[in-house]
């Protein structure tokens, strides 16, 4: 897999930050600044060969939208997706929450076209609508798929807040290893765990599990059985000693700081944190979507 450039995803957010300034200062469900970053999105894929189609949807009285890019080519009958929520909440323009999922996966979309890469299985990516309300654009994707075309779907990989400024290395716990009660995901979900830990151990940090229990746009792809997985830099939740000393950053203090404020904005990115997560796409992309041994 390439080694995505940690500067093109950040020049994404420095479109999506500009996106959010220009109206009204976010990127929220039912706002002029979401369907300005879905087209922005829409845009760069566009220009380096994807078929792009826009789902609308209607929620609260508003219109949302999900982007939805296929790449041409791969097994049709075996489809690796990626996705990440591209809306913002309406207190400010989220770019932690989550530019930073949207701008590694468009930067993963990208390689794919530049690098030639020939996957054994077809490639799609989504950017969902409304997840801040309830993860209305994937409930809606998933409801309003064929049971054909579910099948077809042999994982997903989800992307939210992948740049926190405080940040943790959490992996979806697609095994149940930690116990938590929401049980282990579809059959393949440890399969997914296990290549992205992989891709962290090479860095030297051992990741942690967080709950596996839909709190993210994975939630409802896992309720219908697709397998899945994902990474999450944190949240509100607070950095212990033990994980500030293996991972560095301040024990006693939020992951982000600014999560769902006016204060997620460019400068709440933690860039060796994003980098490292966008190569780790890189990573599951093209190792789930190989073609097998034969
Ligand atoms: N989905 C949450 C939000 O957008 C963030 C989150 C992601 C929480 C992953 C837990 C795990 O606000
Ligand atoms: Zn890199
Ligand atoms: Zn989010
Ligand atoms: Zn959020
Ligand atoms: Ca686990």
């Amino acid at each position: 897999p390439p080694d995505i450039s940690l500067t093109a995803v950040k020049a994404h957010l420095t479109q999506l930050q500009s996106i959010a300034t220009a109206n009204g200062g976010n990127r929220a469900h039912g706002r002029p600044g979401y369907l300005a970053s879905v087209n922005y999105i829409k845009g760069q894929l566009d220009a380096v060969g994807y078929s792009t189609v826009i789902q609308s949807f209607t929620y609260n009285g508003a219109t949302g939208y999900n982007l939805i890019a296929d790449w041409p080519g791969g097994d049709p009958n075996q489809v690796l997706m990626t996705g990440a929520h591209l809306d913002s909440v309406t207190a400010g323009p989220g770019i932690n929450d989550n530019g930073s999922g949207s701008a590694a996966i468009l930067e993963v979309a990208k390689a794919v076209a530049s690098t030639g890469y020939q996957p054994g299985k077809h490639l799609r990516f989504g950017w969902w609508g409304a997840e801040e309300l309830g993860l209305r654009g994937s409930q809606f994707y998933v409801n309003n798929l064929p049971s054909s075309e579910r099948t077809k779907i042999k994982g997903y990989l989800n992307f939210d807040m992948v740049g926190s400024p405080n940040a943790g290395y959490f992996v979806y716990d697609g095994d149940n290893s930690a116990g938590t009660g929401a049980g282990p995901g579809p059959a393949g979900s440890t399969q997914i765990e296990q290549v992205i830990r992989a891709k962290f151990t090479s860095y030297g940090i051992t990741m942690d599990d967080t709950d596996f229990d839909g709190r993210s746009d994975y939630g409802p792809f896992i309720a219908v059985g697709i397998p899945a997985g994902g990474t999450f830099t944190g949240a509100e939740g607070t950095k212990s000693s033990s994980q500030a000393s293996r991972w560095g950053g301040t024990a006693g203090q939020a992951f982000d700081v600014c999560y769902h404020r006016s204060c997620d904005t460019t400068s709440n990115i933690n860039d060796t944190a994003l980098d490292r997560n966008a190569d780790a796409i890189a990573h599951a992309v093209w190792t789930l979507s190989e073609v097998p041994p034969t």
